[in-house]
């Protein structure tokens, strides 16, 4: 009878528990962990109830008792590891799923120390002098050459430094976008796009 009350109270308590585990915790029992909690629940009941039955013969040997006590384990190791598979029970947030942009990612080319952009450009008052001020070139480079839209405007600059000098600036900027692959120069056009 004990046994019965305790199974049903452990049952009782797995089908509760979403009710006391906050959010913040991160944990969440999903259904299939509880099915299985429930199943193993019941088994190990019957288990104490086997062996209380003087019907039930003891192991024969040790090794056979060992071996069963390996397999249980085994298999219930097992069955949590597929279980934990199919639904993880760990709402992680994901690296890869964090959304950024186009130009969030060109951000990133244009401050890396090998494509050294702010040595020669200033953005938002730090850079260098020797090249123009790119804090706001979205907002100029559609009117630097006539029938030039921004982006491919953007894009000489970056690939031919030579093709335009900008009045009053020498014509020293070196090609070093040509290095970059055709990801990263989307990307940095794409920053650079953003600075209105
Ligand atoms: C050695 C200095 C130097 C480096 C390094 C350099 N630039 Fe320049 N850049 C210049 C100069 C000088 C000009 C103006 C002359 C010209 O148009 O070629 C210029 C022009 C530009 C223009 C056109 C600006 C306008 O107002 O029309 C853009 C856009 C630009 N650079 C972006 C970049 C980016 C992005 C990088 C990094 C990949 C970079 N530059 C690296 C010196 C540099």
């Amino acid at each position: 009878m004990r046994i019965i009350i305790s199974v049903v109270l452990v049952i009782a308590l797995i089908w509760l528990s979403p009710l006391f585990l906050s959010d913040e915790s991160g944990l969440r029992l999903g259904l299939p962990y509880r099915v299985f909690f429930t199943l193993f629940t019941l088994f190990t009941g019957f288990l104490f109830y086997l062996l209380r039955s003087p019907a039930m013969s003891p192991f024969k040997s040790t090794k056979t008792a060992l071996g069963a006590v390996v397999l249980v384990f085994a298999a219930s190791v097992g069955l949590m590891v597929l279980l934990a598979a199919i639904s993880p029970q760990f709402a992680f947030e994901s690296k890869a799923t964090a959304t950024v942009t186009p130009a969030e990612r060109g951000k990133i080319v244009y401050e890396d120390p090998n494509n050294g952009c702010f040595l020669c450009h200033v953005i938002d008052k730090t850079g260098g002098t020797r090249g123009p001020d790119l804090s706001h070139i979205a907002s100029v480079a559609g009117e630097r050459r006539s029938g030039m839209s921004t982006g491919d405007y953007l894009k000489e600059s970056l690939l031919q430094p030579g093709a335009y000098v900008v009045p009053s600036y020498d014509n020293i900027m070196p090609p070093v976008a040509q290095r970059l692959s055709a990801e990263q120069l989307n990307d940095l056009i794409a920053y650079l796009s953003s600075l209105k």
